[in-house]
């Protein structure tokens, strides 16, 4: 067994990361615009006022806007039959609450499509990836807000509506899951504390207050709001594939002290488990209200008339990211590592990325059982995996990124493991398939690209395009379907 004939092999940008122009075309500011860049040694922070003079990573981020003929031209002599890529909500709804949708903003997704489709490239589109526009967090305290939730099903009407032609497979939210820890408050719901939206000076993103009560609040209301375009979406086009989006971290018990083992599976079942059983069967799961009691959450918010529409909008494929794999341990005293969202306790058995992530193929071929155990009549994707690291340009230009053809081999590998077992993997979109902003630390140093920008920290760079070894290798695996990895 190997992966299917029409297997979708490609890559995922996030419009945030990649396509700058912020305020070009009616665009409005979105959150992500708020944050300021990040260098090797100090974290990325945030203001409610676009401070001049500082450099904001994503304002013009790698100019995809400008770029993306020649980008997806790139994408497709890799022979990419897939791109993830999202829809900047702000581009169209500039204010999240405006009337009219801004048609320039509507057109330059028309165009990408249309530039997709020339090369036979399937667009799989995120309707919101962490890209909730400036106004909503401002006014409406984001989907904290149950007006925010009709602002997004209008959004998503409106680019089901005007995509259906182009567009099949989307996604409702990037890692919805984000929101169950305190730093998705900001990020993925949008929510902030007066305080800060009153603060003057920027302050570290792990300082921003947090409101466990509002966010899981807002995290519901993203359910409903997911579900109500799930339901839309198909009344649009019947034939629309609708998928949900995990942050999948694979957690392991640190040993096999049985309080180690309950420690993980509370984490498996809350970080990554609790958001995906709501999409995909429509209902919380009962584990969730004991860690909500031990948590003092009241989840009265969980209405008759909210269940009812969670049951009617439930996904039709589950897509996850999945970088690394962390361990849990009840000994407070362990060795910790960092990791994508959340760090956790060091597995002695792996190597990390020159960023602390912990590289393990085969938790990904764990993962993929698991998912397949759990929702077995959903296909499977896989739409973030990759590797960021710093590359160096060489005199001639060449960029050897052996460490990235190393990370990539070992996870296809996995993945092939998996399919043998029986997964029903449809796709794999491999992380910015082009060097992007990080988002986590704001940075352009930290690449993940087959594909080297020249775009720097400090704000310098030409924007010129230049292929790495990985391009050619991941050429080769996508042209023989992944049988040769060498
Ligand atoms: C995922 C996000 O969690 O991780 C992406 O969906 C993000 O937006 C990716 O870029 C990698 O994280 P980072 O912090 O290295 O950019």
């Amino acid at each position: 067994m190997s992966f299917s004939k029409g297997f979708f092999w490609g890559g995922a940008l996030a419009a945030n990361q990649c396509e700058g122009a912020y305020q070009e075309d009616g665009k409005g500011l979105s959150v992500p615009d708020m944050l300021l860049g990040g260098d090797a040694n100090t974290p990325r922070t945030f203001c409610p006022q676009i401070l001049e003079d500082r450099f904001y990573p994503s304002h013009n981020a790698i100019d995809f806007y400008h770029f993306y003929k020649n980008d997806i031209a790139l994408f497709a002599k890799m022979g990419f039959k897939m791109l993830r890529l999202s829809i900047n909500w702000s581009r169209i709804f500039p204010n999240g609450d405006d009337k009219e949708p801004n048609e320039a903003g509507l057109k330059f997704y028309d165009d990408v499509f249309d530039e997709c489709k020339k090369y036979d490239i399937e667009p799989l589109v995120t309707l919101c990836h962490y890209e909730i526009p400036w106004n909503i967090a401002k006014k409406y305290q984001g989907f904290y807000s149950r007006e925010t939730i009709d602002m997004y099903v209008k959004y998503a009407t409106t680019c089901f509506e005007r995509y259906k032609n182009k567009v099949k497979y989307w996604i409702t939210f990037n890692e919805i899951n984000f929101a169950t820890t305190s730093d998705g408050a900001y990020q993925s719901v949008a929510l902030f504390s007066e305080e800060d939206l009153n603060r003057t000076e920027p302050c570290k993103i792990d300082e921003l207050k947090d409101n466990p009560q509002k966010r899981f609040e807002a995290l519901h209301n993203q359910f409903v709001a997911s579900a109500l375009a799930v339901k839309k979406g198909h009344e649009i086009n019947a034939n629309f594939m609708i998928g949900c989006m995990i942050c999948h971290i694979t957690w392991y018990p640190y040993t096999c002290n049985p309080k180690d083992i309950i420690a993980c599976q509370k984490k498996d079942s809350i970080f990554n488990d609790f958001s995906g059983d709501v999409q995909v069967r429509g209902e919380y799961p009962e584990f969730i209200f004991s860690y909500f009691r031990e948590e003092g959450i009241n989840y009265s918010f969980i209405t008759d008339e909210d269940k009812k529409i969670l049951k009617e909008g439930t996904v039709d494929m589950y897509t996850f990211s999945y970088y690394m794999s962390n361990c849990v341990s009840v000994d407070p005293n362990v060795p910790t590592v960092a990791g994508n969202l959340e760090g956790g306790a060091e597995n002695p058995y792996l190597k990390t990325s020159d960023w602390g992530w912990q590289i393990d193929p085969d938790g990904l071929r764990y993962t993929l059982n698991k998912l397949a155990g759990r929702y077995p009549h959903l296909p499977l994707m896989i739409v973030e995996n990759g590797f960021g690291a710093k590359d160096k340009v060489e005199e001639d230009g060449a960029i050897h990124d052996q460490y990235r053809i190393d990370y990539f081999r070992e996870h296809i590998k996995a993945m092939k493991e998996a399919v043998e077992d029986g997964v029903n993997l449809i796709a794999y979109t491999t992380w910015g398939p082009i060097d992007i902003v990080s988002a986590g630390t704001g940075q352009l140093y930290k690449r993940y690209g087959f594909i080297y920008v020249d775009r720097h920290d400090d704000g310098t760079g030409d924007f010129s395009r230049k292929e790495k070894d990985s391009f050619y290798w991941y050429k080769k695996v996508i042209d023989t379907n992944g049988e040769d990895l060498a």
